[in-house]
């Protein structure tokens, strides 16, 4: 196991690029599975959130390949098993998008029950309902769930909440259905447009990603693509943050600016300069950052993936914050040890009361997800002396070279080994 050592009080200076979104590449690999030829997808990051899922992808039979240049090569088309490796999928919860290619492909799917994680419940009833609205049978027995298609027809369905992975399943099932699905009250993040991107890229007639409504006219084959993942809104974010957290100025090149409209404004209101150019966005931290309040929603509301990370930056505002966590019932467990390191958080259930104090301290503390873990690395960045973070194969989950990137920017950040596990 490794753990990072972190320098404080070291503001992050100059120019860096974002990594392919972790949670588009996951969807879009799933998706590959229907394909009657190799797909391609440029700039795929190299975490291990995706490496589990190539292992998941060869486990039914495909044959996956990362080149040279940072592009996975799978091929699907020696895909035999239905049955998803249930060691692996509990590794990778969202190894769940595969239920509806697999429906779709194979006419069956066995997966096991994801178990939830460090953020709280994460239930799957979305998901289920509409694969069985989409024509499966689903048995639930001795922690695995087997579906199998009785008849594939689409469906108009209602989700009862914005579900990103439920919509993005119903949506790939959907593709090889015969007729018409309209998936109303759809997630609306920008990775559901890049899946629509590349379904349609496979020849899949898929429209309305990005909005509410999302209408899917099924077709009889799918074949392979080519596709660039877009990049990392959520890992964009965490560097805008590390600039105003540290007071240095940062440039993200390959960042769009559409997708971090909630974070950008927040950051402003708490007296950022934020600017976006031809080539990406620069973050410009100015003296100690003014107190807020913050509640996460779905897209385009503030991201539950940025609520740990701004959480980090409230704690050394002046004034105090009010942080509402609306999405997951339990994402408030970077706050313990961000109180390790001096912040004063007080937490009542979704809601976390922050007293901003002029500064942290560094101590030893413990990621116990990928998004608490950056905001502990964040924490670190900022606070007086040195910060030990351990527990990072979380935030290996999510960020690709994140110590490099962060060390590119000034600051110092050593990933050692940690001998007392
Ligand atoms: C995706 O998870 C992301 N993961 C999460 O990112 C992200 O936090 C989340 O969307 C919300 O934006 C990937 O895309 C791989 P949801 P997902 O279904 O699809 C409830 C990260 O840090 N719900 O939109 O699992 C659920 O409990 C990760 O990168 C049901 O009740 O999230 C939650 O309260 C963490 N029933 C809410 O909906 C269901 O069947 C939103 O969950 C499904 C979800």
């Amino acid at each position: 196991m490794y753990m990072f050592e972190v320098e404080g009080r070291r503001p992050l200076r100059g120019t860096v690029r974002a990594s392919g979104a972790k949670n588009a590449v996951l969807p879009i690999m799933a998706a590959a599975v229907m394909a009657g030829s190799p797909c391609v997808l440029h700039n795929s990051p190299d975490l291990s959130d995706v490496r589990t899922m190539s292992k998941i992808l060869e486990g039914l039979g495909a044959t996956v390949e990362r080149t040279s240049d940072g592009s996975l090569v799978i091929d699907p088309t020696t895909i035999d098993s239905h049955v998803v490796d249930e060691m692996l999928m509990r590794q990778v919860r969202s190894s769940i998008f595969l239920m509806g290619p697999l429906l779709a492909r194979m006419g069956k799917v066995q997966v096991s029950y994801p178990g939830g994680c460090d953020i709280g419940q994460r239930p799957i009833d979305l998901h289920i309902k509409g694969l069985k609205a989409l024509g499966a049978s689903v048995e639930e027995k001795h922690g695995h769930i087997i579906a199998e298609r009785l008849r594939w027809e689409g469906i108009d369905i209602h989700l009862d909440i914005p579900s990103v992975g439920a919509t993005e399943n119903i949506m790939m099932g959907a593709c090889l259905a015969d007729g018409v699905t309209i998936i109303r009250n759809a997630a609306k993040e920008p990775e559901i447009v890049d899946l629509q991107t590349f379904l349609n890229a496979m020849g899949a007639k898929v429209r309305g990603a990005g909005t509410d409504v999302i209408r899917i006219e099924g077709v009889e084959k799918l074949h392979g693509a080519e596709h660039t993942i877009m990049p990392d809104r959520i890992e964009v974010g965490t560097l805008m943050i590390g600039a105003v957290i540290t007071g240095g100025e940062v440039t993200v090149e390959n960042a769009v600016a559409e997708h971090v409209q909630a974070l950008t404004s927040k950051l402003r209101e708490i007296g950022a300069e934020v600017h976006f150019n031809g080539h990406g966005i620069t973050v410009r931290g100015k003296g100690r950052p003014r107190a807020t309040d913050v509640k996460t929603l779905p897209y385009p509301g503030f991201p539950t993936d940025m609520q740990p990370q701004i959480m980090a930056l409230l704690s050394i505002a002046d004034g105090t914050s009010v942080i509402t966590e609306t999405i997951f019932d339990s994402r408030f467990k970077q706050a313990e040890e961000l109180g390790r390191m001096g912040a004063k958080i007080r937490r009542e259930g979704r809601t976390a009361i922050i007293k901003g104090v002029p500064a942290l301290s560094g101590a030893m503390v413990e990621a116990t997800d990928l998004r608490s873990g950056a905001s502990l690395v964040l924490a670190g960045l900022s606070a007086e002396g040195k910060t030990v973070v351990r527990g990072i194969h979380n935030i290996d989950r999510g960020y690709e070279r994140f110590e490099e990137k962060l060390e590119s920017l000034g600051a110092s950040v050593k990933r050692v080994s940690d001998n007392r596990r």
